[in-house]
């Protein structure tokens, strides 16, 4: 069965509804039981004024989950809420107008509002409202601002509204909302057919058998590449240098120490695969003959280290490739864009993230990243610092829209 058309669509996901001080507060529990029809597992928060419309009682029976109403009172539902990357995706139905103005000033005055400054997943807002007030320029001038920030606000529906009126201001039917939390929790399958190959994290090379050269890469954007990949559809083989990460469910994993040993592991893959994309820190250097045993001291007060060039992956397989689209890193610390472009040229590649490894925030360890896309046809495309994950999504589409949609190199894509 095609899984977005199936009923469980939402299986395994976590989600938070939010339910605020509105009429059409009722109009929550039947949302609650379409999520759950669709297998997600959701946590209603209520505000103090939704709960005089409808009691906690009834979402916690369809739940099976106690309600968060209170920003004070601790319970080990409401500790998991706050905790930011515990929800998939945050769903607020119905919205009032007073919700709108606290979430685009970054009010936190409630477990509700708390729970959106900490977010770090999508968020999905379905307003319902009085006709006057949703088309009042200080609301219109909220949703303006909260869809700015990347917040979906569904337009609410025009219809009989509790005043009496007929305007723009019913809570958007359920069909819309869940539609909404499909198109951001289910991820469009662009990637299927094709075979990426993803290296990531550093190498280590042996000074003798208890220490190493390595560098400070953490492997998270290589990681996140390939768990981007396999979620658009794509059979992902990654190779990765000593990471404290988890292998990806559904992503082969091959962990490797050593350039040379990376150099073997994604030559074997390579003539298979149709994308390699080189996120992994490889060493440039390494010892030309490392010792066998601890090396001692004994009084020395300095030791000479004879170091010899590791073979440079990219530029070797790059040599060899048949038809695969190659997408290099380039780490730099200054003069990024030109350090990043000489090695596009050098190493022959379609495509070169260029990382400032020097930057406040992003870099070598860090869960957020900036990066400028270089193509060989001379795109050049900015990516302004966001998660890793996001991050990564942003990449495989620029390799998708820059190397496999073009003509040249559509045989690429089965
Ligand atoms: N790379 C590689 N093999 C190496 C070194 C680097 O395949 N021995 C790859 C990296 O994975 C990256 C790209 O080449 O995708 C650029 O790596 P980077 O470390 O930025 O540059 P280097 O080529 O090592 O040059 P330099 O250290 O002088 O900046």
């Amino acid at each position: 069965m095609d899984e977005t058309q199936s009923p469980i669509n939402l299986w395994g996901k976590r989600l938070v509804l939010g339910v605020t001080g509105s009429i059409a507060a009722y109009k929550a529990v039947g949302l609650l039981r379409a999520f759950a029809r669709e297998g997600a597992a959701v946590s209603v928060v209520m505000t103090q004024a939704a709960t005089k419309f409808v009691t906690p009682l009834t979402f916690e029976v369809l739940s099976g989950k106690r309600v968060a109403t209170d920003l004070f009172e601790s319970h080990e539902e409401m500790a998991h809420l706050i905790v930011p990357g515990q929800a998939q995706a945050i769903i607020v139905a119905p919205a009032t107008a007073n919700f709108l103005a606290k979430a685009a000033l970054g009010l936190a005055d409630d477990l509700l509002s708390t729970m959106l400054l900490n977010a770090q997943c999508p968020v999905i807002v379905a307003p319902a409202m009085d006709g006057d007030m949703w088309t009042h320029p200080t609301v219109v001038q909220h949703v303006q601002v909260l869809r700015g920030r990347g917040v979906v606000v569904l337009d609410p529906e025009v219809g009989p509204l509790a005043s009496g009126q007929v305007a723009q201001g019913r809570l958007p039917a359920e069909s819309r909302i869940l539609d909404a939390v499909h198109a951001a929790l289910i991820p469009q399958q662009d990637w299927q057919g094709q075979r990426v190959l993803v290296s990531a994290g550093p190498t280590q090379e042996p000074i003798d058998p208890v220490r190493f050269i390595s560098n400070r890469s953490s492997g998270k954007m290589g990681y996140a590449i390939a768990e981007a990949a396999r979620d658009r559809g794509a059979e992902v083989v990654l190779v990765t240098g000593p990471a404290a990460l988890a292998p990806p469910p559904g992503v082969t994993t091959v962990s490797v120490n050593t350039a040379s040993e990376m150099s073997d592991a994604l030559s074997l893959h390579f003539l298979s695969s149709t994308v390699l994309i080189m996120a992994a820190a490889v060493a440039d250097f390494r010892l030309k003959m490392p010792a066998e045993q601890k090396l001692k001291k004994q009084g020395k007060s300095e030791l000479i280290l004879e170091l010899e060039s590791t073979p440079d992956i990219l530029a070797m397989l790059s040599a060899r490739r048949t038809s695969q689209i190659m997408v290099g890193f380039a780490a730099e610390t200054e003069q990024v864009l030109s350090h990043a472009k000489d090695k596009l040229r050098e190493k022959g590649l379609d495509l070169i993230v260029a990382n400032d490894v020097a930057q406040a925030g992003g870099g070598f360890g860090s869960d957020d990243n900036a990066v400028v896309i270089l193509s060989a046809t001379g795109e050049q495309k900015a990516l302004g610092l966001m998660p890793k994950r996001r991050l990564a999504d942003k990449i495989l589409t620029a390799v998708r829209e820059l190397c496999l949609s073009a003509p040249r190199r559509e045989s690429l894509v089965e």
